[in-house]
């Protein structure tokens, strides 16, 4: 049965979605001001309406394709073997995850989550897995309800550890810090670490560890526009470290 083009444009939510509709409502409010009738300041209220309304599209555009490709294109320069087991922290619908899972016919793809609505439409463990069934890689699948900054796994558990925008969800800095920590405790000497956030976090993210590279993830990763960029924080924990 061919799928609804609307679900399937959908299937992975929309990410921080009260901000969206806050940002969209807002500028429709100012577009409609502006266009009901004359007044002072008129022309400033359409410029912010329209401004607004931007802001709204570049992050959908940003939250239902662009997120998507960026890390088809990642997940495609690890150059997997097929074999490994990947951990993606805050994984949400899936997006991270099942890419991976595509590229893993032999690994296992392992993801954890608080399932906040919140921070994703529709986030559940069922849609996760409704995802992965469709995307046919159920079988490769594992998802565990966990705090990031606590991991459920043993230490130098899994090849490799994705996370794409979650830990700034996490109130404070410590515990932060605490989150990248976990990342790395459970990744095996040798494993790679692919930490995706918004770009002044994923610096202090950097400095914390004192490794890695950090670069930025382009206007396909735009959360409304530059100002809420992304950038990705790669590292290879190095040989004979532990936690
Ligand atoms: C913006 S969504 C991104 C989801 C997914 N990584 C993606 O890129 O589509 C952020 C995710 O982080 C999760 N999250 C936030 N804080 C968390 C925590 N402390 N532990 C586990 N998951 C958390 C949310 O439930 C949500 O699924």
């Amino acid at each position: 049965m061919t799928e609804n083009p609307f679900t399937s444009l959908f299937r992975y939510g929309v990410d921080a979605p009260g901000f969206v509709a806050s940002t969209s409502a807002l500028g429709a409010a100012c577009a409609l001001t502006a266009a009901a009738r004359p007044f002072r300041g008129r022309a400033a209220v359409a410029a912010l309406g329209a401004g607004l309304l931007a802001q709204a599209g570049i992050h959908l555009h940003t939250t239902l394709r662009g997120k998507l490709r960026v890390w088809e294109r990642e997940l495609d320069a690890l150059e997997l073997r097929g074999d490994e087991r990947l951990l993606d922290v805050g994984c949400g619908r899936g997006a991270v995850l099942i890419g991976a899972a595509r590229r893993l016919p032999r690994g296992r793809a392992v993801g954890v989550d608080l399932w906040a609505t919140k921070d994703q439409s529709g986030n559940t463990p069922a849609a996760t897995l409704a995802n992965a069934t469709a995307a046919g890689v159920r079988d490769r699948i594992e998802v565990h309800t966990a705090d990031v900054t606590e991991l459920p796994f043993p230490e130098a558990d899994f090849d490799l550890v994705t996370s794409a925008l979650v830990i700034h969800n996490i109130p404070t800095a410590a515990a932060r810090l605490r989150a990248v920590d976990e990342a790395l405790r459970v990744l095996r000497p040798g494993g790679r670490l692919l930490l995706a956030d918004i770009s002044p976090m994923v610096r202090r993210y950097a400095a914390h560890l004192g490794a890695g590279t950090v670069r930025p993830l382009g206007p396909a990763y735009w959360y409304g526009g530059p100002w809420l960029s992304v950038s990705m924080l790669e590292l290879r924990k190095p040989e004979g470290l532990r936690g």
